[in-house]
């Protein structure tokens, strides 16, 4: 990396985008501080692109992990898969002009990790992408195509699993520019286990006495035909018999929720939780049933038996590992699968390589090594 500004030590833009790029970038925004702070002759702009605003799904997060307000934001809001890649890569690359950083990290599967990617790479930037290698094999959901592409033109990739090296190196990556280095999500989880706390309407749902399951679901496939969202919350109802669910609605789950108006009692429908809030309800639950490929890893090292509502996973090791299973859209297998995990039945599971809470520091170190070059 060749790249300086005037003055400054060499700087990498962290990217930004989406509610769960937040708890991934948290751990490298701490580790280069604390980095730069020993001496290390590294600096970082936070970039922020804006695909996610609100402060539920984005400020609060920002506030809860200690994130510093981004240096840039590049204030790009929701649209189309192609409206608002394009805008990010129009406003990336006007800031990359403006002031080229010596590396782009990008982190995760979404619109913003590919759309910085592909600007750094054509600006000359060299791209490091955290949670590089992972594959679902299944081409309906944009997030594959997001990793894959953004694998294809990475210099740099920081893995989380043997899967992603694995799956890296049959794609031909070179091995030597591979950090198996573990999971930041999870460096967030344990960091924050002693802070977590009950949401406001703990006590008045009882959850603190009743046994109850924690419901997400934003998938495209999942919840953007209203008819089958239906299918899907009744088949967790007949299966959650005995215990309440507990369902934050993500914004794109509430347009389709706005025609499902009979919902079983049992159902306390929430709005999008905090941080905090939110891994203490997962925490504390018998099960959790998702289609997030994140939860399925905060419940593999929570030990919670998690139900995920997809052919597929990009994360395998949550299910050969972990406390995961896959039940696709099939009622009966979610209804079957949640019964065994309330009557306590559930695999014990364990916590896969290297998710330790020491990611962000490997990839801090990584990062200062590479700008030295
Ligand atoms: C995006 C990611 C997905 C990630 C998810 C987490 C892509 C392709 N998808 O999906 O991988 O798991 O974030 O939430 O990048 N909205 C708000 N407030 C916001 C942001 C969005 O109300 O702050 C609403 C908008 O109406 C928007 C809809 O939610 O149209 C969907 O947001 P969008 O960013 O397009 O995709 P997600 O479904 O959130």
């Amino acid at each position: 990396m060749t790249v300086h500004t005037a003055g400054q030590p060499p700087f990498v833009d962290l990217i930004a985008g989406a509610r769960p790029n937040f708890m991934k970038i948290a751990p490298i925004v701490a580790a280069l501080r604390r980095a730069a702070a020993a001496g290390a002759p590294i600096g970082y702009r936070l970039v922020h692109t804006g695909q996610h605003y609100d402060q539920a799904m984005s400020g609060a997060f920002f506030e809860q992990l200690g994130l510093p307000h981004p240096d840039v934001n590049l204030e790009v809001g929701s649209g189309s898969h192609a409206a608002q890649t394009g805008s990010i890569m129009a406003r990336y690359e006007a800031l990359i002009a403006e002031s080229p950083p010596a590396m782009c990290v990008v982190v995760g599967d979404v619109n913003s990790t590919l759309a910085c990617a592909i600007t750094a790479r054509k600006a000359q930037v060299e791209v490091a992408h955290v949670e590089g290698g992972l594959r679902s094999g299944d081409w309906s959901m944009p997030e594959e195509v997001n990793r894959v592409a953004t694998d294809a033109i990475s210099n740099w990739f920081f893995t989380t699993s043997e899967h992603a090296n694995d799956n890296l190196r049959r794609s031909g990556v070179d091995p030597t520019r591979v950090f198996f280095v573990g999971n930041t999500m999870i460096d967030t989880l344990l960091a924050n286990l002693e802070r977590l706390r009950p949401p406001d309407f703990w006590a008045d749902a009882e959850l603190d006495r009743r046994p109850y399951v924690v419901v997400t679901l934003h998938r495209p496939h999942n919840v953007d035909d209203p008819k089958r969202l239906r299918a899907l919350l009744e088949a967790v109802d007949v299966g959650s018999r005995g215990a309440s669910v507990v369902f934050p609605v993500h914004p794109r789950t509430a347009k389709a929720m706005r025609s499902i108006a009979d919902l079983p009692a049992r159902y306390h429908l929430v709005a999008p939780q905090p941080y905090l809030e939110f891994i203490h309800l997962v925490r504390h639950a018998r099960a959790v049933v998702t289609d997030s490929g994140g939860v399925t890893e905060e419940t593999t090292v929570l030990g919670v038996p998690c139900i995920t509502l997809r052919p597929s996973t990009e994360r395998p090791e949550t299910v050969e590992i972990g406390t995961n299973e896959l039940a696709g859209a099939d009622p009966n297998a979610i209804r079957s699968l949640l019964q065994r995990a309330l009557s306590g039945n559930w695999k014990r599971g364990r916590v896969p390589e290297l998710w330790d809470g020491r990611a962000g520091e490997r990839i801090a170190e990584s990062l200062v090594e590479l700008a030295r070059r």
